[in-house]
This record gives C-alpha cells, structure tokens and sequence, in this order.
C-alpha cells in the first residue's frame, strides 16, 4: 500500500528531518514493506538518505528561469527528489491553478518520468447535486491526463472532507473508487481527514491502495500507526 503525508505549510527544516528521521527508524524497527511518500514544505527540502520517498508539493514545469516564487527541476535535482504532487484541491481552489496549467505541469513531470500523486476530487455542493453532476465535475479533473502514465498515483480527496474532520461514509468510498478505477488502473488513494482513528477502516475498504494525510500526518507517532495499519493489510 502507499501511505502518503502532505505536510503543506507546516514544520520547519529542522522539524521535518525530525519528522522523517521518526518515520525512518519506525520502518526500520518494525520490517515495514509499504511505499512511504512524505511531501514537505519546499523550504524544508533537504538531503535523504532514508527509506522514505521526499516529493515536492508544488513546482514550476521549469529547469529554471525567471518564475518569482516558484521552483524548477534544477532545485530538485539538487535533492534527487523525483516526486511531485500535482492538482492538489488547495492549488486548485486557494492558489487557483486551472486544468490547463495543471496539465502542463503534469505533462512536464511526465516527460522527466518524475512519480506524480494526481488529486481529484469534488465540492460538497457537487456531490449534493447527484451522481451525474458530481462525476461530470470529477471527469473535467481527467482531461488531458495520461491516466496510463505508469508511475501514476491517483488520490480521491473530497474537497469537503479535507481539514474538516468530515469524512464520507465507507460504502460511498468504496462506490466512488470503483467508479475511478474504470478510469485509470494507477493506485488509488482516499485523502481527506483520514485520522488515527478511521485510517484502518479506510485502507480496508475495497480499490483503496493507500491514503493521503494531512493534519493527522503532522505527528509522527499518529502516522506510524497508520504505517503499522496498512501493514498489517497488505
Ligand atoms: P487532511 O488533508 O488529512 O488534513 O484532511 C488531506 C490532504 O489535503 O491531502
């Protein structure tokens, strides 16, 4: 299974390698054989001589040049880093990035062969306009992705549910990731206040190869339980 953290704007350089040196040991000591991804905050990008998989959560469809703000290939070469987050619903909807820029991103990474982790995902008002509506809206989110690219991750991450201690019921997870995998046969991941406390029952429910995680991610002890859950599934 993969169990991915979406560390977004949270710990510092120093509270990450912590972090994932935590991780580390924790895999190390319990003989853990899922993929372990960790998406760090870009200032807290660093070297990595872990089990762990650093991606980046953001970054230009650019070796360099004069982007202000961004980062390219060039500055993740530097930490071997060949994994990236794209179409994440806080870009969508906070930052504002369109199918179209996202597709150029993801076209991009794709060429360099770079691991990318692709969010889809829905609005509550979207979900509350029925079935056709909801995967109208999800459908728009595949345009224009090669959703054969081999080292494609998928995650399904309900914009209502993410950061919001909502969650859908386990029977609409598992109707909605039977309805995806007919799109793609990459992993597909549920994100979206995944906790310590429902982690298990997610990573049991059927066509769910793993999870995303976010605030609950942040403590290490709270992830390696979910590591351990995903263990013990597999
Ligand atoms: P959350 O975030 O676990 O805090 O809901 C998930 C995500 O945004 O990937």
């Amino acid at each position: 299974m993969i169990i991915a953290a979406n560390l977004k704007t949270n710990l510092t350089r120093k509270e990450t390698k912590q972090y994932i040196q935590e991780l580390d040991t924790y895999i190390k000591n319990n003989a853990i054989s899922q993929e372990v991804l960790v998406f760090p905050a870009m200032s807290s990008l660093d070297e990595n001589d872990t089990s762990i998989i650093i991606g980046v959560q953001n970054a230009y469809p650019t070796k360099n040049g004069a982007y202000t703000g961004e980062i390219g290939t060039t500055h993740l070469d530097e930490f071997g880093i060949q994994t990236i987050l794209i179409g994440h619903s806080e870009r969508r909807h906070i930052i504002g990035e369109t199918q179209e820029v996202i597709v150029a991103k993801f076209n991009y990474y794709k060429e360099l062969g770079f691991k990318i982790v692709y969010c889809i995902g829905e609005p509550l008002a979207k979900r509350e306009a029925g079935e056709a509506e909801m995967m109208k809206y999800i459908s728009a989110q595949y345009e224009g992705i090669d959703t054969n690219y081999e080292n494609l991750i998928i995650a399904y991450e309900p914009i209502w549910a993410i950061g919001t201690g909502l969650t859908p019921t386990l029977e609409d997870i598992e109707s909605m990731h039977k309805e995806l995998k007919k799109k793609s046969p990459a992993p597909l991941l549920y994100g979206g206040s995944v906790k310590v406390t429902n982690a298990k029952e997610v990573l049991a429910v059927e066509n769910v190869d793993g999870i995303l995680v976010g605030s609950a991610a942040l403590y290490s002890e709270h992830f390696c339980s979910m590591i351990q859950y995903a263990q013990e599934l597999s």
